[in-house]
């Protein structure tokens, strides 16, 4: 399919900043898809005006229904969501094009997934006609935070955030609404993008790179249709946010099964490895990494140099992340001798003074507070992974608290990213969560928290290899 003439960005505003949307095949039974988008709009708090469209209801869910489309006459409706069966979808679109529709949500399935290329194709024809913008086919349809706009037939709470998700699976979409909110973890957008008959993925990344309530975005992707638009929608937009792609369909028969899936052609696996490189984009292997990495970009700023420090109250987690650190490339720094010096008073004599840091299982928050703060205000340290070992002698909680306590005041003067790990039973994770809660990165291991600071420094590279950063500190 080939790409759209017009300027994107006017007609995307009709589908995430709409003033009034009709629902075509608005249900009057709970549980059925049009009855529950008409519910979630409901439940948001979406400011605008909902029109529900059925021929056979009078009032659903308190709303006056109209017959028709065309009978909201006097009234101009930005986005039209179809939930019909797919063959009324069809001369729905041709009504929504004649009323001056300016967007389309087409939640039906049945069209390119199934091998009915032509329909769909005379959708984006009839589309084209009208000047409006597809979503889907074979969609659940978006959420967009600074609208309350929930466009879906998924939860109906999902928590705010700052990262754009685009996923071509609905499935995975969905269950992802509910993890978030379960996680902590907010996005300032979800849309599901179906078959990407019309809008796709380099439509969104344009739209997502100048909203300005977003500052990542993630894609869950099984195939392109137009890589050359997404390659150079991509390289543009990372230079202001960081792009992170889960590319599904790496086997040979992963790449048979997304085929099937949503008529994407998985293409070889190298081939997109290498674009997403040339691109600047990060390619995560799993959802966990995905959001992980997001955590530590989302919430801290771009490290200055790539000098990180580890501190630790346990020597086994403390050799762990070492390891990792080296795995991934990150280059952890030798401990100034004047840092030695001033760390001498807080880290006892059987601690380590060696980076890693090892502040000893005697440490409290204290202990914590007076090495984070030493390490916090230098030049020379660029990035701090603080490791937490669940320990019967202080809560966790306390630890989380005087971290967070010490870069929040940090922040306010220099760029130090800090991503923190708190590794133990139910106390441990308390900690963590109520550190996410405070908008910090924190992971239950080691590992992944490692893995956070890589993806920070990675982003660093990323913009100095596009001329975006000074090489300072470096
Ligand atoms: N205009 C407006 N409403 C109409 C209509 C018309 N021309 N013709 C019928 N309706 C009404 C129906 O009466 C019904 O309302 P009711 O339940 O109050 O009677 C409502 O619109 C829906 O129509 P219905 O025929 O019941 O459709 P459905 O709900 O069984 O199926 C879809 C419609 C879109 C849900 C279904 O075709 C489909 O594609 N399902 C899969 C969706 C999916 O999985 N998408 C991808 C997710 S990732």
């Amino acid at each position: 399919m080939s790409s759209p003439q017009y300027d994107s960005h006017p007609t995307l505003d009709a589908v995430f900043k709409p003033e009034s949307i009709a629902v075509v095949g608005a249900s009057r039974t709970p549980g059925k898809i049009g009855h529950e988008i008409l519910r979630n709009l409901k439940l948001s708090g979406y400011a605008g005006t909902v029109y529900p469209i059925n021929p056979q209801a009078g009032h659903i869910l308190g709303l006056k229904c109209f017959a028709r489309i065309e009978d909201v006459r006097g009234q101009k409706v930005d986005l039209a969501v179809i939930a019909l069966p797919a063959q009324l979808v069809q001369q729905t679109l041709e009504s929504c094009g004649r009323v001056g529709v300016r967007a389309v949500i087409i939640i039906t399935s049945g069209f390119s997934e199934v091998g009915k290329a032509e329909e769909e194709a005379k959708l984006v024809e009839i589309a084209r006609t009208y000047k409006m913008r597809i979503i889907g086919p074979n969609t659940f349809g978006i959420f967009y935070a600074p609208s309350k706009l929930n466009c879906t037939f998924g939860p109906n709470y999902v928590l705010s955030g700052k990262t754009a998700f685009i996923t071509q699976s609905g499935a995975l979409g969905l269950a992802l609404m509910s993890w978030t909110t379960e996680e902590k973890y907010g996005v300032s957008s979800i849309v599901s993008i179906g078959n990407k008959s019309d809008v796709d993925d380099a439509d969104l990344i344009e739209y997502f790179a100048q909203d300005e309530d977003t500052k990542s975005i993630l894609i869950y992707m099984e195939g392109l249709k137009d890589g050359k638009r997404f390659y150079e929608a991509s390289k543009e937009a990372v230079k202001k946010k960081p792009i992170i792609v889960i590319k599904s369909g790496r086997s040979q028969r992963g790449a048979t099964a997304a085929s099937s899936h949503t008529g994407s052609i998985a293409g070889q696996d190298r081939v997109y490895d290498a674009a997403f490189k040339g691109a600047g984009i990060l390619r995560a292997d799993t959802m966990t990494q995905a959001f992980d990495w997001l955590q530590a970009i989302n919430e801290n700023p771009i490290p200055q140099g790539e000098n990180i420090m580890i501190i630790t109250n346990g020597g086994g987690i403390g050799v762990l992340a070492t390891d990792k650190c080296e795995q991934l490339g990150l280059k952890l720094m030798d401990v100034p001798e004047d840092l030695k010096a001033q760390l001498q008073e807080t880290v006892p004599s059987y601690g380590s003074l060696r980076n890693p840091i090892d502040l000893t299982a005697n440490a409290d928050d204290e202990t914590y507070r007076r090495a984070l703060s030493l390490l916090m205000h230098r030049e020379d340290v660029h990035g701090i992974i603080a490791l937490f070992c669940q320990t019967a002698t202080i809560d966790p909680s306390l630890v989380a608290d005087a971290i967070a306590t010490v870069d929040e005041g940090a922040k306010a003067t220099r760029s130090k990213p800090l991503t923190a790990a708190f590794v133990g039973g139910h106390l441990s994770e308390v900690a963590y969560k109520r550190m996410l809660e405070k908008r910090f990165a924190a992971y239950p291991t080691t590992e992944r928290c490692v893995d956070g600071m890589y993806a920070l420094v990675a982003r660093r590279r990323e913009l100095l290899s596009a001329g975006l950063l000074s090489l300072q500190g470096h």
